[in-house]
């Protein structure tokens, strides 16, 4: 099976197949940073979503052990593509075992975290949680244990919006290479407004110390909660590809696509302009579009064909250009 179709650029290579024939074809140590979404496991079986009813698709296997070995063999591609002293960023979060209203939820992040640990790599930064608005979460999921219906009938069975997380691993070793910033953060992707007095310190070439704006953007990004990412905050912002056309009939639920500012603040933070980035679970080209944005270049990989077409068409329309344009046009707070 390895490669059913193709499309390589210069600053992106996106490829349909099952990533676990087209990683061991890349080399060792050939990877500056990866950012991905696994399928969700859940400990009732099964994972949250199903993407297709190929076998080769980790949203269809059995059991949530069966999930975690057949994931350890991603995971351990990664550990051998990435470079000594450099990241791996898992978007993920607690599973629930189903919408009956009365469900448990598995440690998942916490199973993604041993795993890392098991194949070589050490977690880099506490788990960075990713807020998203509860009605928001409870349109779009109608989880019932959200719906104030629950608070009224029996409150035992309610339960709060679950967060996202993002994952930061390291792999054991030198960064040979160190991710620099000279004039600072000069990219701030999020929902809140950058304070207007700020503004002059944009790109500042003077001591770093000064870099006022820098620092504010730092502050957000330091931040263990993330609660200004576009498209999660209950506003009309979506913040994500297109994604719908790439529904087929066979779709029980489609894929949601990760969150462009959640990429973009990993890119920014751990690879340089230039640098290569990964994503084995590539959907509709998310990461291969913040990558290729920020000047990166980008290794996509997704198994289902209407996602993988998806990407195709979304990142026909990605250049560099797309990044400044929307950062000078960016709103800043009025004094
Ligand atoms: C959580 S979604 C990722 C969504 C993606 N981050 C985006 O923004 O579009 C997981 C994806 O993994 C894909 N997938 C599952 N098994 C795979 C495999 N063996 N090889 C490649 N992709 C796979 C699914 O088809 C699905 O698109």
């Amino acid at each position: 099976m390895a490669i059913i179709e193709q499309k390589i650029e210069e600053n992106y290579a996106l490829y349909n197949g099952d990533a676990l024939e087209v990683l061991p074809t890349l080399p060792d140590a050939s990877v500056d940073l990866s950012v991905y979404s696994p399928p969700f496991a859940t400990d009732s079986g099964g994972c949250l979503y199903h993407y297709s009813s190929s076998d080769r698709d980790l949203s269809n296997c059995r059991d949530y052990k069966e999930f975690f070995t057949h994931y350890e063999f991603f995971v351990r591609e990664l550990f051998r593509l990435t470079k000594p002293g450099r990241m791996s960023c898992v978007h993920c979060m607690d599973v629930p075992s189903g919408n009956s209203g009365c469900d448990s939820y598995a440690d998942f992040p916490g199973d993604i975290i041993r795993l890392h640990e098991k194949c070589g790599f050490r977690q880099a930064s506490p788990r960075i949680t990713i807020w998203k608005e509860p009605l928001t979460v409870r349109n779009r999921t109608l989880t019932k244990a959200l719906a104030h219906k629950s608070v009224v009938d029996d409150s035992c069975d309610c339960c709060v919006a679950g967060a996202d997380y993002l994952l930061i691993f390291r792999r054991k070793g030198v960064n040979a290479v160190p991710v620099t910033h000279e004039r600072g953060l000069t990219r701030y992707y999020g929902e809140r407004k950058i304070p207007h007095d700020l503004l002059r310190y944009r790109k500042w070439k003077g001591s770093q110390i000064e870099n006022r704006y820098s620092h504010w953007i730092w502050r957000q990004y330091a931040s263990s909660v993330w609660d200004d990412i576009r498209g999660n905050t209950g506003t009309k912002a979506e913040g994500v590809l297109k994604y719908k056309e790439a529904r087929d009939a066979e779709d029980e639920k489609h894929v949601h696509p990760l969150q462009l500012d959640v990429i973009s603040r990993a890119i920014e933070l751990w690879a340089n302009p230039g640098e290569t980035l990964i994503d084995p679970f590539g959907g509709v080209g998310s990461t291969a579009f913040a990558a290729v944005r920020a000047e990166r270049k980008a290794i996509s990989i997704e198994l289902k064909p209407s996602y993988y077409l998806q990407s195709v068409k979304n990142m026909a329309h990605c250049s560099p250009d797309i990044e400044d344009e929307e950062q000078t046009s960016m709103e800043f707070a009025t004094k």
